[in-house]
């Protein structure tokens, strides 16, 4: 269709996720597994999802959820993430992730973004970049 070598079209196909070569579930859950999504927690996120029978690359029988692993979406500050079908859950552990699943399989509306209440991407308790010279309330100025 494309008059192009099959494997040129391959090759673009299964190097971008977004790109599914297979039909997907009702949820497609997709769990970041880039550097900083794992150095906060996206093993537990993927140990949630395989405690409740999703298996990397696979639909569930009952076609409600397919698992698949993906690169960096973005989201770093709020990590760990999954995007699910068009939204995305951020600030994700084990029992919070479980609770999504839990929720999509029970047809309840979940709550997407920030799963601990932070306002897209602030930063988690206390602002604390230049809080010393802004509370000091001094005039640097002078120095200059
Ligand atoms: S590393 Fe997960 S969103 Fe960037």
């Amino acid at each position: 269709y494309l008059d192009m070598p099959y494997m040129r079209a391959y090759e673009v196909a299964s190097f971008y996720t977004m790109y599914n070569l297979a039909p997907v579930g009702r949820f497609h859950v997709q769990v970041c597994g880039t550097t900083p999504c794992m150095l906060r927690g996206s093993d537990d996120v993927m140990a949630a999802c395989k405690n409740k029978g999703l298996n990397k690359g696979k639909t569930t029988p009952d076609g409600l959820f397919t698992l698949t692993e993906v690169e960096c979406m973005g989201n770093c500050s709020n990590a760990p993430m999954v995007q699910i079908n068009d939204d995305n859950y951020e600030d994700l552990d084990f029992d919070i992730m479980t609770g999504i699943l839990e929720d999509l399989a029970a047809d309840k509306k979940i709550k997407v973004g920030s799963q601990i209440g932070r306002q897209t991407s602030e930063p988690v308790g206390p602002s604390t970049s230049l809080d010393e010279m802004v509370n000091a309330n001094h005039d640097y100025r002078k120095e200059w």
